[in-house]
């Protein structure tokens, strides 16, 4: 697993956290910007981004270093606790700068002019939370046994970060 986040305070967070993974060589924690992801191509099999779209520095150019980086047939699963309508949310887009909150249908639609397809969009039940799963197809046939495999891991993903975060984030 590789993980990047562009703060060195993040970075090292992430590094203290993830320390006994990282030390049993499972887990690497790299400084970089998303817009400009020091990655090989066609090297990942799914890319994951919690709370964090909201600062990219331009949706679709940031979704198609992402895009880049995946293998063909991985995923791309993005998790907001803020379906870019809730009154909470925009209240922080006003006071920090830069922030902007997105509904699932405009990361829907960068995801598309990025690359990817077979796109869908999870609301939660009673919050304002949404996850966007989306699809780098391969050129071939694809396994839909393996696809369906690799869309449970990340639903099983969103919900372990939904357990460990509980509704302390914003
Ligand atoms: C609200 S925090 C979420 C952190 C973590 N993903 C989590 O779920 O706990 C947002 C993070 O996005 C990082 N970030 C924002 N813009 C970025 C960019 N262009 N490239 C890499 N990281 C970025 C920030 O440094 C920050 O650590």
């Amino acid at each position: 697993m590789t993980a990047i986040d562009y703060s060195e305070l993040s970075v090292a967070k992430a590094q203290e956290y993830n320390r006994e993974l990282i030390a049993a060589g499972r887990c690497t924690v790299l400084q970089g910007d998303v817009s400009s992801l020091q990655l090989p191509e066609g090297s990942f099999d799914l890319a994951t981004a919690f709370e964090t779209v909201y600062f990219w520095p331009g949706l679709e150019a940031c979704f198609a270093q992402v895009f880049r980086v995946l293998k063909p047939g991985g995923f791309f699963m993005i998790c907001n606790e803020s379906d870019g309508t809730d009154a909470a949310s925009l209240k922080f887009e006003k006071i920090i700068d830069g922030m902007k909150n997105y509904t699932a249908e405009q990361i829907e639609d960068a995801l598309r002019k990025a690359g990817f397809s077979e796109i869908s969009c999870h609301h939660h039940a009673s919050k304002p939370w949404i996850t966007v799963i989306a699809k780098k197809r391969q050129g071939g046939v694809d396994c839909e046994a393996e696809s369906q495999g690799i869309r449970r891991h990340a639903v099983r993903l969103a919900q372990m970060d939904q357990r460990a975060h509980g509704n302390q984030r914003l």
